[in-house]
């Protein structure tokens, strides 16, 4: 698919998103060669400042951030950045915008293409797109008649998480972009779709025969799907105290690793096949019963640890705020394929370590022939298999398996092949945002989500947000130590379902 130049309009433009990711990542993209050479960025916020101001605000960060920095490339690069104020909530603002999307769209030859890229605070989305649509700027599909009359332009949008903050409030937005845009003009990002190996997990399911077969409920026990990170919330609680771990990760994307990992085969891999692969697994999701929330879900929040605050004692944190910092769920699905297996997931800020992956713990042999020897419980003596998938802070593929030792007696113990994508592909890890950008550009919508999917994501986690949880939330407040794994309930949680977490760390040799 061609990637075809336009105008990147960025709604947020002196937001950290855009200074942290999305400069950077177009950056990288130039530098790889992969931005069209027409492409160029129009930040918009509210303060003025000329093109060269936001050039130089951006540098250090664009140092900072991205993979690579040079003077030259990013001299270059900062001729494509452009920069307009004005207030996007106001119709008023939109001749102007408009005006200055044509101008530096024609200065660099983007034949009215337009890609509009929500960077805003969450509450801005819905106004944005209503003056967008009402300021006829969207030309595409519904309403011919194009910001450059003379081509057949696309205009097209990419919405930032949080998409809402529950089923009705997604829903809502849902409308309201589908008034302005076509579904295949919006682009739902999740920048979990862009890491390696996340795609990676559907090239080890499907473009092997080896894993498939056993990829089910008779082989495998259950499936963790872990993201831990070491920051706290630190400045973001103005935010983070309206959203918790289950919107903030989980809903979002945790539940695009799960999708990933539990879906049937795609005919083909595209847009509309594997799309429509992840909305039936979302649509499988059991949803608990009310009176029996605890059985499938586990919240926490971090206490202080030294001079350093617990989450409830930031500053901007609600006085006796119950939003949870670590959350852990037992999902089931009913389908034929994972009836029975659970799928454990879980997130939370200032644990024992930085680490993003899936574990894949398979059923023990059916019968143990070795458990006569020496040395061999004769029970369940034999280790599982298991496939770790490591997301961060390395990539890599794991298999687990049960090996003879060499000797003169018969002993086992486990081997783990180690399949490291850095060293084996040598290839230089870049910012997520900057491939999925430029899918956008070329107008592949495989790894963003469908509205279908994010309304049945919000749906399957309501009884662990709305009122229904008010039990999972009493007294979470100090249940669990920086540094820790999470909260003692969260360990409890596996166990009610006859498994453990895995907190192995993968750096250290086994
Ligand atoms: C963001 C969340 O979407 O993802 C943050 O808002 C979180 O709270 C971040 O820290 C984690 O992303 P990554 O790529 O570091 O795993």
């Amino acid at each position: 698919m061609q990637v075809d130049s336009c105008v990147l309009v960025i709604f947020g433009a002196s937001g950290d998103l855009t200074r942290r990711k999305l400069i950077p990542a177009m950056f990288e993209m130039f530098c790889a060669g992969l931005l069209p050479r027409e492409a160029c960025v129009l930040g918009t916020a509210r303060r003025a400042k000329s093109d060269d101001e936001w050039r130089e605000e951006l540098e250090p960060w664009v140092r900072e951030h991205a993979a690579h920095f040079d003077e030259a490339s990013w001299h270059k690069f900062a001729q494509h950045i452009h920069y307009h104020a004005c207030d996007a909530t106001s119709d008023d603002s939109y001749p102007g915008l408009r005006d200055r999307i044509e101008e530096v769209g024609k200065r660099h030859g983007c034949s009215g293409n337009v890609l509009f890229f929500l960077s805003v605070a969450p509450n801005l989305y819905e106004p944005i797109v209503e003056c967008i649509d009402r300021a006829g700027m969207v030309t595409e599909g519904k309403r011919w008649c194009s910001i450059d009359p003379s081509s057949r332009s696309w205009q097209r949008i990419i919405v930032e998480k949080p998409f809402g903050t529950d089923a009705a409030t997604a829903a809502t937005l849902n409308r309201v972009l589908g008034r302005a845009f076509e579904e295949e003009a919006i682009y739902r990002i999740d920048h979990y779709l862009g890491k390696e190996v996340v795609q990676g997990i559907l090239a080890f399911r499907f473009a092997n025969t080896i894993f498939e077969p056993i990829w089910n409920q008779r082989y495998i026990d259950n499936i963790q799907i872990t993201a831990a990170e070491t920051v706290g919330v630190e400045d973001r609680t103005a935010f983070y105290d309206g959203a918790g771990a289950i919107r903030d990760m989980i809903q979002s994307h945790l539940f695009q690793i799960l999708t990933f990992v539990a879906m049937e085969p795609p005919t083909l891999y595209s847009a509309a096949h594997v799309r429509s692969e992840k909305i039936k697994v979302i649509d499988a999701l059991r949803i608990p019963q009310d009176d029996r929330l605890e059985e499938y879900c586990a919240l926490g929040q971090y206490g202080p640890e030294g001079d350093q605050p617990g989450y409830a004692e930031l500053e901007g944190v609600a006085e006796g705020s119950t939003t949870e910092t670590y959350a852990a769920l037992a999902l089931f699905m009913d389908n034929w394929r994972w009836a029975g297996t659970p799928f454990f997931l879980r997130s939370g800020k200032r644990l024992a370590r930085k680490s993003t992956e899936v574990v894949i713990s398979f059923r023990p042999p059916a019968a143990n022939l070795f458990r006569k020897l020496p040395g061999i419980d004769g029970g369940n003596g034999l280790i599982p298999n298991r496939i770790v998938m490591e997301i961060a802070p390395r990539e890599s593929i794991r298999v687990r398996f049960e090996s003879k030792v060499p000797g003169l007696e018969f002993k086992l113990d486990s081997l783990e092949m180690d399949s490291d994508f850095h060293e084996r592909f040598k290839v230089e890890e870049v910012e997520a945002y900057g491939p999925l950008i430029i899918d956008a550009m070329r107008g592949d919508q495989t790894l963003f989500k469908h509205r279908y999917e994010v309304e049945g994501a919000w749906a399957a986690v309501m009884p662990f947000l709305d009122e229904r949880s008010a039990g999972l939330r009493a007294g979470i407040r100090g249940n669990y130590a920086p540094g820790s794994w999470g909260p003692a309930s969260s360990d409890a949680l596996v166990a009610r379902h006859g498994a453990a977490w895995n907190n192995e760390n993968a750096a250290q040799p086994h």
